[in-house]
């Protein structure tokens, strides 16, 4: 039984339309108003001088955000550096190494569908071959997930794509178990943690993949688009940004080589990084207990509106509590057999849940048995009504 009382809420502290039920803040995040006022702070600096604020004071506020970011999921500083986002950063990664004709690159069939298009394009360049490991769900024990993974794996296997939470059905695997396994068989591991900060306590350091990437924008609610690539004191000198920029030929006294490739990615808006200290100390300072507080709370919350969604649509639990974060998918009926599923086509759910029920949910297609999946996400700004405004919406509209 959680100590929380899951009707206290935090929303006053977002900007989010208080006429909707948000209950996708796994896609995009969303920011609070404090958060918000530090980073027009920075544009208004930026904008009332760009050359000075962008020359003179970015770098070192670049440094301070790194630091903090690096102390939060505790990493070394030396192998972090800031991407426009979790897909920017697998580019960077994968377009680094050279693959050969007969190499494999696994991914899931839980992974997320911009990022196994990156593995497939450096497959298809260089003549390897992307593999994918069939993980069921619904699943049953996080062994059977390990199965599925395990099974695919070969001598070729150069790269497993491994997420650390699933975009689709909001696993979270454990990862602290397999990637020594992995790298056990001489396999390097790229772990897609874009929602990963702000979902659940990291240790990157202990973690020792050879890649994590991941966003600051989704759980850490830091403005869109931040992210981080965080790499194995091994590979720091291998691996080079999507964008190759100044750092390319311009070392600077001092700096890693890495840091130099990645810290000037062309003009971007800094703003978004810049705020990542703010995120940690605003967040952490909403509620009593701080961060470990947030992921307590937040996953009973996601618990709690998973046994609610289960009920109204009359399905067991699809996965262990165990390996639930702050996101929770639950298999649904097909969909209708006119609908043509497509990344830039709104299941027909998903749609009449926001134009009836004022609801934010998404309905996804899945490529496998189920074929369709709805997926909630737990916050601060989320309260159990939401859930109840789900269950209801969906035992009226099914
Ligand atoms: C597991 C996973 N990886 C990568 C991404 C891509 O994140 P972005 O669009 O910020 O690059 C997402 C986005 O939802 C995701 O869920």
């Amino acid at each position: 039984m959680s100590a929380w009382d899951l009707r206290q809420h935090w929303a006053s502290h977002w900007t989010l339309d208080p006429e909707v039920h948000f209950l996708n803040h796994g896609s995009f995040g969303a920011v609070p108003s404090e958060v918000l006022e530090v980073q027009q702070d920075f544009r208004d600096r930026l904008e009332r001088e760009p050359v000075d604020f962008i020359l003179r004071h970015v770098p070192e506020l670049w440094e301070a955000a790194r630091h903090a970011l690096a102390e939060f999921v505790q990493a070394d500083p030396a192998g972090l550096v800031f991407v426009s986002n979790a897909t920017d950063g697998v580019n960077a990664v994968l377009r680094s190494l050279d693959f050969e004709p007969g190499d494999e690159i696994v991914y899931t069939n839980h992974g997320y569908n911009a990022c196994n298009n990156v593995v497939d394009y450096v497959a298809r360049r260089s003549g390897a071959r992307s593999v994918v490991a069939r993980i069921p769900f619904p699943l049953s024990s996080a062994e059977e997930a390990w199965a599925g993974l395990q099974a695919v794996l070969s001598e070729r296997t150069r790269l497993v794509l491994l997420d650390h939470i699933t975009s689709p059905t909001g696993l979270v695997f454990p990862i602290e178990d397999w990637v020594p396994k992995l790298q056990a068989r001489g396999i390097r591991v790229l772990v897609d943690g874009a929602h990963s900060p702000g979902m659940l306590p990291l240790d990157l350091r202990g973690l020792n993949a050879d890649y994590f990437v991941a966003n600051g924008h989704k759980w850490l609610c830091a403005p869109k688009s931040v992210g981080f690539l965080y790499v194995h004191p091994e590979h720091r000198d291998e691996v080079w940004p999507a964008v190759i920029s100044h750092g390319a030929n311009t070392p600077r006294p001092g700096s890693p080589r890495l840091h130099d490739q990645f810290d000037w990615a062309g003009t971007i808006d800094p703003t978004p990084a810049l705020c990542l200290p703010a995120c940690i100390q605003v967040l952490g300072d909403m509620v009593a207990g701080g961060w470990p507080a947030i992921y307590d709370r937040n996953s009973t919350l996601a618990l709690r509106g998973r046994e609610l969604l289960c009920a109204a649509l009359s399905v067991p639990e699809p996965a262990p509590g165990a390996m639930i974060g702050t996101l929770a998918a639950v298999p649904l009926p097909p969909a209708p057999a006119d609908h043509e599923p497509s990344a830039f086509t709104p299941d027909p759910l998903h749609t009449r849940l926001f134009e009836d029920h004022r609801i934010e949910i998404p309905v996804f297609h899945y490529p496998g048995e189920p074929s369709r999946l709805i997926r909630l996400s737990a916050h601060l700004h989320n309260r159990l009504e939401d859930y109840e405004a789900l269950a209801t919406a969906l035992k009226i509209s099914s």
